[in-house]
């Protein structure tokens, strides 16, 4: 784990993890970069299997996911519906695009290596089948990570090269959300924006209402726990969507108006394998 700061000029980057504090140092200057594969507060596994569904007849799916980070989230879902599908018919969802407007996390990103611990290790098999070394080759470097946060965790890592079969399913841009988002499309996404709301503070507004022009029936918005502050529709049902009855942190535009604040603090997202 990394925290880098704007004030120096260290950069080691060890891991998925980095903090960025820039030097005025008010709300909505800093951030966290920190990430890992298969994050929780969605049911991975649920959630796929009806997306498969629901697009079994929809030619070209865009998958997005915003405030990428490393892009463990994208890999996550690339391999998911490797597994699921097998690359051939998984075809229509890719290239995921992952945006992020930190420079130095992007261009690591694009290297095609990563730093991945014991538990992302399990976790990628329980998700894939046990397809980790389909999709990763094991180097020999290991190394400690920084300290987690606040906490004094830290984990044992091993950098891996990420296979062609999963590199190329995902495209970086470096870019901020709230310019990206007008160059999407308006049809048929799939859309993670997930545990980056707090981040977006001044602008979350403003990029709620252009990111519901992007969202049509055939779309779903996929929020993350820590969006729970910072995300207008977990407040209040607005811009056109609803909460989806079936799954906690995904919104749609059924038009249902479905709305329950409660799940915001009672409902425990429990991993679904
Ligand atoms: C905690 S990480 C979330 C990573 C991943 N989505 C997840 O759920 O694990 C937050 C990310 O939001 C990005 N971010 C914050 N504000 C942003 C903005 N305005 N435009 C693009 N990326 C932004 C940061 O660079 C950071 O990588």
């Amino acid at each position: 784990m990394k925290i880098d700061n704007y004030t120096n000029n260290h950069t080691n980057f060890g891991t998925s993890y980095r903090k960025v504090i820039k030097p005025s140092y008010q709300l909505g200057d800093c951030y966290e970069a920190s990430t890992y594969f298969f994050v929780k507060g969605l049911q991975w596994n649920k959630f796929f299997n009806h997306l498969i569904e629901k697009y079994k007849d929809t030619p070209k799916v865009n998958v997005f996911s915003l405030a990428c980070s490393d892009g463990s989230e994208a890999y996550s879902i690339a391999m998911l519906l490797i597994s699921k599908l097998g690359e051939d018919k998984a075809k229509k969802y890719f290239p995921i695009i992952a945006v992020d407007f930190d420079r130095t996390i992007t261009r690591n990103a694009r290297k095609g290596y990563m730093n991945i611990s014991q538990e992302d290790e399990l976790s990628i098999n329980k998700y894939t089948g046990n397809k980790l070394n389909l999709f990763f080759e094991r180097t020999n470097q290991t190394f400690l990570s920084d300290n987690k946060g606040s906490t004094k965790d830290r984990d044992l890592l091993t950098r891996f090269k990420i296979n062609p079969i999963l590199k190329d399913k995902v495209q970086f841009i470096t870019e901020d959300l709230n310019t990206y988002v007008d160059k999407m499309p308006t049809t048929n996404n799939l859309i993670f924006c997930r545990n980056c709301w707090p981040y977006l503070w001044k602008t979350s507004k403003e990029f709620a209402q252009k990111l519901s022009t992007k969202t049509d029936i055939n779309s779903y918005l996929v929020l993350g726990n820590f969006d729970r502050i910072g995300c207008p529709m977990n407040t209040k049902n607005c811009y056109g969507f609803s909460m989806n009855k079936e799954f906690p942190n995904v919104l749609d535009k059924s038009g249902s108006d479905f709305f329950d604040n409660t799940r915001l603090f009672f409902t425990k997202i429990e991993d679904d394998i």
